[in-house]
């Protein structure tokens, strides 16, 4: 039986040979170990640490990661909270003892989207202490209308829900009703490490009315909530050129790219069917990592981000029609849910992507991981792991 696998392997190899430059023809099968493979969204990484899962990455030549720039973005998210108190006055203060006291939604402790944005705000806030455990943080200063405050994080907490998931909304609108109570007006100032915590927050019957409340990711409901004065502000990491960069990494090495063309092409150049993403995106070698930038999303501007507002640069294709499996960790994430998966229904026709897509329930690897199979219906793989720390768990299953 061995040699039988092992004659079949020489031969399938021998016809990648003979058709390389991903040149498909009637009679060669092209392994699924040697398929393209995306990870997004949720970076292969240590949980802990936050160390990129090489190994997971180097999966094969065509393995990369498409997403954003989360240290940057925490960054960013920490700069807009701090822009808006240095203009805000001292009203801000609600019992006027001087400290800004503030609640934090905390994602997932083991994402690093979320620990850079926990990272960014207190840095900002200079309640960050360097440590790696989330519970731990020291009070700090900032400056409002010209006049130096105390800053204290009242408490911050991991919004994990009932059933296990993360980024957990529900956990969020509980949390903040048992906070309203507990600190009544210590609390100035609400900080999210994502909308739809914020959101959540917003829900609670006994939210202190006004009180600014900062989120990150730009959904559509979160864009009409600043419009609306209810939200304060949030991030956009620019859901279009992440979704369409997915898509488009995917697109260039089904079209047999390699090398730098995998993520120039369609990116700072137009690919061979005239498209270009608007928005710059950054490529990291070390960790083959695609990245879209972070902006600031206020009253101010918030209009500009206004849902629908689709990237013009992308637009047709008479590309050769590819399959894609695609795996969602979670169908009730707020920003996968209302922000990515529309950006990816909307992009994968122009780019002739037939996307399969299936979802788990955000808490067991198990519930992506049993359906992510029938490879040899798809031509390419996108993943979007349960625990950033699964990487491993897809890429054997690809392994025969
Ligand atoms: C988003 C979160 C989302 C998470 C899922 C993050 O980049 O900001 O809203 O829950 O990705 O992995
Ligand atoms: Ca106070």
């Amino acid at each position: 039986m061995k040699k039988i696998v092992s004659i079949f392997l020489a031969l399938t190899a021998f016809a990648g040979m003979a058709f390389a430059n991903g040149q498909q023809e009637a009679g060669n099968v092209t392994l699924n170990k040697d398929k393209p493979l995306i990870f997004f969204n949720r970076q292969p990484s240590d949980p802990t640490t936050g160390a990129i899962d090489m190994d997971s990455m180097s999966w094969n030549d065509k393995t990369y990661y498409v997403g954003f720039d989360a240290a940057g973005g925490g960054a960013v998210q920490g700069k807009m909270i701090t822009d808006y108190l240095a203009n805000a006055d001292a009203s801000i203060d609600r019992n006027g003892d001087g400290i800004i006291g503030y609640v934090l939604c905390i994602g997932d402790v083991g994402h690093n989207d979320s620990k850079a944005r926990t990272e960014g705000a207190r840095k900002a806030l200079g309640t960050w202490d360097g440590s790696t455990d989330p519970s731990v943080h020291k009070e700090g200063s900032v400056m409002i209308g010209g006049k130096e405050y105390k800053v204290v994080e009242l408490e911050g907490k991991a919004m994990t829900g009932t059933d296990g998931s993360t980024w957990n909304a529900n956990a969020a609108t509980e949390a903040m009703g048992g906070w309203a109570t507990k600190f009544d007006d210590q609390i100035d100032m609400v900080v999210s490490n994502n909308d739809g915590m914020a959101m959540g927050c917003l829900q609670a019957s006994n939210y202190p009315a006004g009180v600014p409340i900062f989120g990150y990711d730009a959904n559509a409901d979160a864009i009409e909530a600043i419009g609306n004065g209810i939200l304060t502000g949030t991030i956009s990491q620019n859901v279009d050129a992440q979704a369409c960069g997915t898509l488009q990494v995917l697109r260039n090495l089904l079209d047999g790219l390699s090398g730098a063309e995998v993520y120039t092409k369609g990116f700072s150049t137009p690919d061979a069917y005239g498209n270009q993403i608007s928005a710059p995106m950054d490529y990291i070698t070390d960790t083959k990592a695609l990245l879209a930038a972070n902006s600031a999303v206020t009253s101010a501007n918030w209009q500009d981000y206004k849902a629908g507002t689709r990237d013009a640069g992308v637009s047709q294709s008479d590309a050769p029609e590819k399959k894609v499996l695609l795996t969602i960790y979670n169908s009730a994430d707020n920003f996968l849910s209302s922000s990515y998966l529309p950006a990816l229904q909307y992009y994968a026709p122009l780019l002739n992507i037939d996307l399969t897509i299936v979802q788990g329930d955000g808490q067991n690897e198990a519930s992506c991981l049993d359906k992510f199979t029938n490879f040899n219906n798809f031509d390419a793989f996108a993943i979007n792991m349960v625990k950033t720390n699964s990487g491993r768990d897809y890429t054997d299953k690809l392994a025969y």
